[in-house]
């Protein structure tokens, strides 16, 4: 349906039959700031997706439109930019880019973008759109690559091209998510196992309707500091690559001779990839209110400890806790802004839902959004 209406949106704009490409946003349940500690993280696609629609041209351009923007982008494959330019063709053009640069070469282009991933919520709409025009460019050239390739590829263009240092997370469980699945990441190895999410739970998702402008800028410095975390603790365990490879004994060990700062987002990384592994047996077992307190766990450490947090995530994330039907919950993403996730059981989410909304609204005069939503299949064809 939704393929549908993008088609014929294409055809009236480009004359001609494209092919269309899906991809979804995620949300992460348990495992945040941890991926680019070549740590775990334990995020689900979900039923929120970026559709390209796509077909060849003549000439040697790339056409890159959005029915959300009104602009229309055009780049000459002869000279395409080595760097964004802060626009949201960004993140469709950086994927050709790195298709080239990787010996992919792509034929001329139109490209439709259609997204339904909320924009800024920290439900990945880049990653959603990267996948999407990854695959879509891929559709013309016929290269075979795998999905975590893909994956790879398209946080390359997001390090390099668009100038975000973010890890794998994203754009891996938005190429490989299944539904009513969360997907348990190694993100150093890319191993992954899929884990059954019970049957009667919805994932609320519940948006602050706040960004903090300070949020790429910090999210970078927090990489520093673990970045430094890890330099400090190789003098006592040389053999260390990251954070991930120390344990949480091990840290606290020389806790007196790290700066406070600095031990702090260790000790959140240590003991958030260790709440990880727990959870993901947890689930695995059906014990559902051990998963949701390991949530709660991540929430508080997230908060005091790597301080990505804010009064409105805070808020929200507070409030839920004595509602009806939740059993766990927490911000998800990067942090100082967008949304929580809350495991609320089927029966009670649409009464979650209204008083949640009337709660936050109460506590700070904004109205959320809340979205009830499933774990859905990664990208697709369609
Ligand atoms: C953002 C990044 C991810 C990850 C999270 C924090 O969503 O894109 O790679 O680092 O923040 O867990």
């Amino acid at each position: 349906m939704k393929s549908t209406e993008l088609a014929r949106s294409f055809e009236n704009l480009f004359r001609s039959v494209p092919k269309i490409f899906r991809a979804p946003g995620r949300v992460n349940l348990l495992g945040e700031h941890t991926d680019y500690n070549d740590g775990f993280v334990m995020p689900c696609a979900i039923d929120f997706s970026t559709r390209v629609a796509i077909s060849p041209r003549p000439d040697r351009t790339l056409v890159i439109r959005s029915e959300e923007f009104s602009e229309q982008f055009e780049f000459s494959l002869d000279n395409l930019p080595s760097q964004g330019r802060g626009a949201w063709s960004d993140y469709v053009v950086g994927i050709a880019v790195m298709l080239v640069q990787m010996g992919h070469p792509i034929p001329g282009a139109s490209l439709l973008v259609r997204g339904e991933v909320p924009i800024g919520a920290g439900l990945s709409s880049s990653a959603a759109v990267e996948v999407a025009s990854a695959l879509a460019l891929l559709s013309l050239n016929g290269a075979r690559i795998s999905l975590p390739e893909i994956a790879k590829l398209c946080q390359r263009s997001e390090n390099h091209f668009v100038g975000a240092r973010v890890g794998i997370m994203d754009q891996f469980v938005s190429c490989l998510g299944k539904a009513d699945h969360a997907l348990l990441l190694d993100c150093r190895s890319l191993e992954f196992k899929l884990i059954p999410i019970p049957e009667n739970l919805r994932l609320v998702i519940c948006n602050t309707m706040v960004k903090h402008d300070h949020a790429r800028g910090s999210y970078n410095r927090r990489r520093e500091e673990c970045d430094e975390g890890v330099r400090i603790l190789s003098n006592w365990y040389p053999q260390i690559r990251a954070l991930r490879d120390v344990s949480v004994e091990q840290l606290k060990e020389h806790a007196a001779e790290i700066p406070e700062a600095i031990y702090k987002r260790c000790l959140h990384v240590v003991s958030e990839n260790a709440r990880v592994l727990a959870g993901a047996q947890y689930l695995t077992n059906g014990e559902v209110a051990q998963f949701g307190r390991l949530m709660r766990e991540s929430h508080r450490s997230l908060s005091d400890l790597f301080e990505v947090s804010c009064r409105e995530l805070d808020v929200m994330a507070e409030i839920a806790q004595d509602l009806e039907g939740y059993r766990g919950g927490r911000m998800t993403g990067g942090g100082f802004g967008g949304c929580t996730v809350n495991l609320v059981t089927t029966e009670s989410s649409e009464k979650f839902v209204e008083r949640i909304a009337e709660r936050y609204r109460s506590a700070t005069g904004i109205h959320p959004d809340i979205y009830v939503c499933s774990a859905s299949n990664g990208a697709s064809a369609g």
